[in-house]
Order: structure tokens, then C-alpha cells, then sequence
């Protein structure tokens, strides 16, 4: 077993899934402002510090996925943060894309950046912080028969595909997340087409830049009908077009698939997880998987915490009570 093929299936234990605690300086500050929040970067570092100082973590995360600020800041504790989940033995990793442009040929949808200069970013990650894992997120919008383009999914998978050889070069391990969005009025078999479209592209991109792809995570959308679509699915539903969708496009050498919230509410988010768990064991799936959510995590915890230390207790003991909830659905 490489070492990578062994950090991948660490991420991916059995009952252990991915805290997504990576958003973006303006998706953050936009998350604190929803809680009636007045974002700076101490309210940032004390929103991590919210999550990320709860006691007991390390029951239910093998991993946590950070944005680069929050690797020079720290806890409560003064223990920096990358430290603190090291010292836990939840593996640090690291948000390395640069967030979406415009794509040039069909601006309507977008295209991922970062890679000009990820090598030498990848090397302090790993030397100064202990990054274990990275990701990197390419954002697909489906609008009827019309979008996504074949040549806006061509040019994200490649990206996706350099992205991932250069972090196998680094040593850590790359998850890869082309996010199909929920936004939309789309039926769940677009959905389901869209998804299995956007893997059947992303593999053969990684398979053509000779990524290992035994140390690679996915990160994927569930296959859900759109936000605005009118229809809420049933989790049996999901649970077997997503199962569908995977096992036709999913190599068996990948060691793990974990999934997004993507927009769906706490409760949805654990339901459809616990009914994908019990569709890919009786299907024998190839693939351990897990969550690697951020909203369907974070929303309870943020709405009790309100930025007010006298609620951090209060809001920690929600968050512990939301992963012990999707930590059931797993097993
Ligand atoms: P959500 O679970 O809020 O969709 O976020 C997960 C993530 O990492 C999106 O890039």
C-alpha cells in the first residue's frame, strides 16, 4: 500500500467522515452575516474556533478541510489550528484552488483557477502546516438540455486532473469535487445524466494525466431533483440514482467517495446519507462511503452560536449532537 492509498483510506474509516470548514473569505463573511454576525477576521477565526474547539471531534472526523487563512490563525487555546486537529489525530487539509471565474466560451458558466503557482503553495501546506489531503472544487450548473457544456466539463475534469497529479507529486493526498449544483429547476434524471456525464469525464481526464487513482478521494453531489424544481425526492430515490450514477462511473480503485450537502437542510442531509449507506451495502459497493459536508454540519451550531461566547457551549453541544446523527446513517 502507497502511503497515499493509506491516507485516503484513513479519511474514509468506517464511521468517520470530513468536516468542510473551507469557505472562502466572502462565503464565510456571508455565512456570519445570515447569523446576524459582523464578519472580520476574529469573528471568522471564532467561527472556526467554534467548530473546530469542540471537545470529542475525533469520534466522528477523520479529516478537515481548511481555507488558507485559518491556517496561520488560532484556537482559544492559542494552539494554531492545523495543529490542534493534527494533535487529534484528524488529518489537516487544505482548500488549494482559487475559487470560479467566467468561462470564456459559454460565460454563463464557470471555470476553476489556481493552478499558476500550486506547486511551491503545495510544499509550504505540507512542510509548515501538515496538510494531509487538498481539495479542489469546479462548480456545475445545470439549466434544462442546455447547460452544462461539454467543453466547460472538458476544460474543469482537466484542471481537476493537473490539480490532482501535482498534489500526488507533493504527497498528500487530492480530493477531487466537481460539484453539480442543486440550484435549479431540474429533475432528479437530469440530475442523474448530469452527474454521471461530469464523472465519466472526470475519470478519463485522471486516468489521461496518470493520476493514481488509488490515492484520490471523490468528492460528489448526491443525485437530487433541483431547489427549485418543486419535487423534494425521497432519500430511497436518491439513494438509488446515486448508487446508479457511481457504480457506472466510479473506477473500483477509488479508496473512498464522500458527498456534499450542496444546499439541503441538516435533517435531508442525514436522511439521504443513511439511505445511500444502506443502497451501497446491499449493493456490495466497491467504495467506503462518507459525508464531507459543510452547511448541513455547520447550520444548527451557527444559528444558537450567534458570535456570542456565552452560546459557544451551547451551540458545540448542537454540532456534537448533528455528527453523531450522520455518524448513525453511516453504520
Ligand atoms: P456543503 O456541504 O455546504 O455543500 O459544502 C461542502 C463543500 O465543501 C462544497 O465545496
Amino acid at each position: 500500500m502507497t502511503n497515499l492509498s493509506d491516507t485516503a483510506q484513513q479519511l474514509v474509516a468506517q464511521g468517520k467522515g470530513i468536516l468542510a470548514a473551507d469557505e472562502s473569505f466572502s462565503t464565510a463573511d456571508k455565512r456570519l452575516v445570515e447569523y446576524g454576525i459582523e464578519p472580520s477576521e476574529e469573528m471568522r477565526r471564532q467561527f472556526r474556533d467554534m467548530l473546530l474547539g469542540t471537545p470529542g471531534l475525533e469520534q466522528y472526523l477523520s479529516g478537515v478541510i481548511l481555507y488558507e487563512e485559518t491556517l496561520d490563525q488560532k484556537a482559544d487555546s492559542g494552539v494554531p489550528f492545523p495543529e490542534l486537529l493534527s494533535s487529534e489525530h484528524i488529518f489537516p487539509g487544505i482548500k488549494v484552488d482559487l475559487g470560479l471565474d467566467e468561462f470564456p466560451d459559454s460565460p454563463e458558466e464557470t471555470i476553476t483557477k489556481g493552478l499558476l503557482g500550486l506547486p511551491e503553495r503545495l510544499a509550504t501546506y505540507r512542510d509548515t502546516y501538515g496538510a494531509r489531503f487538498t481539495k479542489w472544487r469546479a462548480a456545475i450548473r445545470i439549466e434544462g438540455d442546455r447547460l452544462p457544456t461539454s467543453g466547460m466539463l472538458v476544460e474543469n475534469a482537466k484542471r481537476l486532473a493537473s490539480y490532482a497529479y501535482e498534489v500526488q507529486k507533493a504527497g498528500m493526498v487530492p480530493m477531487v469535487e466537481p460539484e453539480v449544483l442543486l440550484e435549479g429547476a431540474h429533475s432528479r434524471l437530469r440530475a442523474r445524466e448530469v452527474v454521471e456525464t461530469t464523472l465519466h469525464v472526470l475519470f478519463d481526464a485522471l486516468t489521461d494525466q496518470n493520476v493514481d487513482l488509488s490515492g484520490v478521494i471523490l468528492k460528489t453531489s448526491m443525485v437530487l431533483s433541483g431547489s427549485k424544481s418543486g419535487r423534494t425526492d425521497t432519500p430511497e430515490e436518491v439513494a438509488e440514482d446515486t448508487l446508479a450514477v457511481l457504480l457506472a462511473a466510479v473506477p473500483k480503485e477509488v479508496p473512498g467517495i464522500v458527498f456534499l450537502s450542496g444546499g439541503q437542510g441538516p435533517d435531508q442531509a442525514t436522511a439521504n446519507l443513511a439511505a445511500i449507506s444502506a443502497r451501497a451495502k446491499e449493493l456490495n459497493a466497491p467504495w467506503p462511503l462518507t459525508f464531507s459536508y459543510a452547511r448541513a454540519l455547520q447550520e444548527e451550531a451557527l444559528s444558537i452560536w450567534k458570535g456570542k461566547e456565552e452560546n459557544q457551549e451551547q451551540a458545540r453541544a448542537v454540532f456534537i449532537e448533528r455528527l453523531k446523527k450522520v455518524q448513525a446513517a453511516l453504520l
